[in-house]
């Protein structure tokens, strides 16, 4: 275990950081100049791969994209341990410059330091593809193929594309990619003895407690889903009250009710948000005949977040039968909450300290690829602020300068751990 200290000019870091932002920032990188959009298998997508890589081979990395496009460079052969670093690098649909990319960019800052430092410390850099599911509307796509998270049906035929409806085994496949190989995306996690990936923070407690970073110390763990209402379609006017059988109202008394259930009854940090409400017909003249209405429901305390579904779908039930309708609760995923290695937490927080900056432990309300990590290697996070929170949005904002602290805190751990 290495433990003098490192002599690391930050500032270097940071201009370099800044610089890989920006580029990636630009006209080649995201389908549109409004926001970053950028998503699996898309031409602007190819491209940040492609900035990566060359950046990747040019420090003596080998380079290459497993059976679906998960972007994997290592500096020593396979079957060598190496230690992960890493994020994703597409974008929400309507996306901001750090998100995700921002991990990717500082695990490249860990591998330029390893070098400039002439550490030859064994790493790995990983770039999961689809982690905000805007390709194909299902989050963590590329690490839940990785953790073997999801079935083959699913790949062939339910998870399709949002703009064309292709599927996602047909699209892989058009992208020149092997989806039938897709059990081999496991083989990426076989030699990482340990795994730290950096993330904005997505809230504002990092921002608001001055504090430049956040060790992680657990991931809540979530479940995503919709309920379907069954009711009737009938005519806005000439419908009396007493002859509806209405889905709106009852998809009102549910969204209701889930904030109850999230807030008074569960507790123990508990969320849950209904982002999606889908009336058919969508009609100002009509009553709809079916409504669809969302959960994202999370938590670190399995049995209340668990618990908020449970007896929501019952409620659902009664509700939608007091008024002569039906409801059904159809999950599209989950994850459970997903506890950071206890070394690797430490080694993180004893690097923080030596640095020197304001730190604090914490944990993530967000969702991100370590969750699908966590199953086969000792996992860790480093958050950085973003400013006033906002992230999902054109106007996300964090400073590279704390990214480049996060590098040299998380290069600083790697050489105690390994
Ligand atoms: C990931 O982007 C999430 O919504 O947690
Ligand atoms: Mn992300
Ligand atoms: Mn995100």
């Amino acid at each position: 275990m290495a433990t003098e200290p490192l002599s690391i000019e930050r500032s270097k870091s940071t201009l370099r950081i800044e610089n890989d932002i920006e580029t990636l920032a630009g006209s080649d990188y995201t389908q549109t100049s409004d926001a970053i959009q950028r998503y699996a298998y898309t031409p602007v997508y190819r491209n940040t791969l492609d900035y990566f890589t060359a950046a990747l081979k040019e420090l003596g990395f080998d380079v290459h994209e497993d059976c679906v496009g998960t972007l994997v460079a290592r500096n020593r052969p396979a079957g060598e341990e190496v230690f992960g670093i890493g994020s994703h690098c597409d974008s929400n649909r309507n996306g901001g410059k750090y998100d995700g990319t921002l991990g990717v960019v500082t695990a490249l800052e860990v591998c330029r330091l390893n070098c400039d430092l002439g550490l030859d410390l064994p790493l790995q850099v990983i770039s999961f593809l689809e982690e905000e599911g805007s390709g194909f509307g299902q989050m963590l796509l590329g690490s839940r193929i990785t953790a073997q998270r999801v079935t083959e049906e699913e790949l062939k035929n339910r998870f399709r594309a949002i703009d064309d409806g292709r599927s996602f085994w047909q699209s892989a496949l058009d992208a020149g990619y092997q989806p039938e190989r897709w059990r081999e995306s496991i083989h990426i996690l076989d030699d990482l003895v340990g795994w730290i990936e950096t993330h904005i923070e997505q809230a504002r407690v990092l921002q608001d407690t001055h504090n430049r970073i956040g060790v992680v110390t657990g991931i809540a763990g979530y479940v995503h889903g919709d309920i379907w209402i069954e009711g009737r379609q009938d005519h806005a006017g000439a419908t009396p009250m007493s002859f509806r059988q209405d889905p709106g109202p009852i998809a009102a008394e549910i969204l209701l009710e889930l904030e109850r259930l999230a807030r008074v009854e569960m507790g123990k940090g508990t969320v849950g948000t209904v982002g999606e409400i889908e009336f058919s017909p969508s009609l100002i003249n009509v009553v709809p005949g079916r409504a669809r209405i969302s959960l994202d429901v999370r938590g670190t305390d399995e049995d209340s977040f668990r618990g908020v579904i449970s007896q929501l779908e019952a409620f659902a039930e009664t509700a939608a039968t007091a008024r002569g309708t039906t409801a059904k609760f159809i999950q599209r995923q989950t994850l459970p909450a997903t506890p950071m290695d206890a070394r690797i937490v430490d080694a993180l927080e004893s690097s923080a300290q030596t640095a020197g900056e304001p730190f604090m432990v914490m944990a993530s309300g967000a969702a991100h690829d370590t969750m699908c990590v966590a199953d086969h290697v000792p996992t860790g996070m480093l958050f950085v602020p973003c400013t006033d929170g906002i992230s999902h949005s054109p106007d996300e904002d964090a400073s590279p300068a704390d990214a480049a602290l996060a590098a040299e805190i998380i290069l600083s751990a790697i050489r105690k751990l390994i």
